[in-house]
């Protein structure tokens, strides 16, 4: 299949925090082929290219951006293909979203993500961001990562040459600008019933500690070292601070929440805010989690 180039996508709905203005351009990749399509429109253009998934860790700007999206579709789905004793080697492709993968994981009693139920993204944003929750890091359970770059095509690499740490995943020895493809995961045998009955309870405490069904993009601030950017944003007085339509969650103050209609601009001022609120009170510097377009 030929590799789709959409003009002017809007970044508003490409996010879950329904903001922003447009990027130059999205170009979809529907299979490997066109990933060598996609290679040479890179090499042809001066955008900033830009990988993105369910967009649900995104803050993208009012008005124009400069950007090339580049978004994988119709990935394949997961499937069993090895097993070592009780582990199970599972495959899947990026743009599978993180709720279907721990579906399917479920129905087929497999043990090992169930920390992170609740978490909208897509398999290869939850390798870009190494998404976590609950004790649980998605790069604790993968055996292998495909990439692929313009200059190196597609590769597998192995967990032991890929960096993973508190949001971050990186790959030293391969050049910049990767895309996730596919992924190997290794998770335990269980039962059906035993994974739902845990996602059930992560469910629950998710839901009782965090806005979830509201126009959020996840946690604004990276926790520092040793605290909760929510509890010090709580303390120095930001849960459900409002400018315009955008507002700090009156349930986490670590969640910026579009109230229907909220800019950007809105956004980042309370971003600021938060940060010398924080900054004025307990002398830290938050860090964004969130990745601004
Ligand atoms: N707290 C407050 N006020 C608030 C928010 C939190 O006092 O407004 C207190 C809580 O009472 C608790 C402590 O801060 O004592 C920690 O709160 P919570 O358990 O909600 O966890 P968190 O540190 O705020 C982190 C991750 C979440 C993840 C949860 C559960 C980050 C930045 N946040 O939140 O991840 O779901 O733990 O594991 O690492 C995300 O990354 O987008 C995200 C939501």
């Amino acid at each position: 299949m030929a590799l789709q180039l959409i003009p002017d996508p809007s970044l508003a709905e490409r996010t879950t925090l329904r903001l922003g203005g447009h990027a130059e351009v999205e170009a979809v990749v529907r299979d490997a082929a066109d990933l060598d399509e996609l290679g040479t429109f890179l090499t042809r253009q001066t955008l900033r290219p830009f990988v993105i998934g369910r967009g649900s860790n995104l803050l993208a700007r009012d008005g124009r951006c400069d950007l090339a999206l580049i978004r994988v579709a119709d990935t394949p789905g997961p499937v069993r293909v090895e097993r070592t004793g009780e582990r199970l080697t599972v495959r899947c492709g990026a743009a599978l979203g993180l709720p279907g993968l721990l579906g399917w994981a479920q129905r087929a009693g497999m043990t090992g993500l169930e920390g992170l139920t609740g978490i909208p993204g897509t398999v290869g944003g939850a390798v870009a961001m190494n998404a976590g929750s609950y004790g649980v890091e998605f790069g604790q359970r993968v055996s292998r990562v495909r990439l692929w770059s313009p200059a190196g095509g597609l590769t597998w690499v192995d967990a032991d040459r890929c960096v993973f740490s508190y949001r971050h995943f990186s790959a030293p020895d391969l050049p910049a600008g990767r895309l996730v493809w596919e992924v190997e995961l290794l998770l335990d045998e269980s039962s059906p019933s035993a994974v739902r009955r845990a996602m059930r309870e992560v469910y629950d405490k998710k839901r009782a500690t965090q806005p979830v069904t509201a126009r959020s993009a996840g946690c604004v601030f990276k926790n520092p070292e040793g605290d909760s950017a929510g509890r010090l944003l709580d303390r120095a007085g930001m849960k459900g601070m409002r400018r315009g339509h955008m507002a700090f969650s009156d349930m986490h103050a670590n969640f910026l929440i579009n109230l229907g209609g909220g800019t950007s601009a809105q956004a980042l001022e309370l971003i600021e805010l938060g940060r010398e609120a924080v900054k004025t009170r307990f002398g830290v510097t938050l860090e964004m989690e969130v990745i601004v377009l």
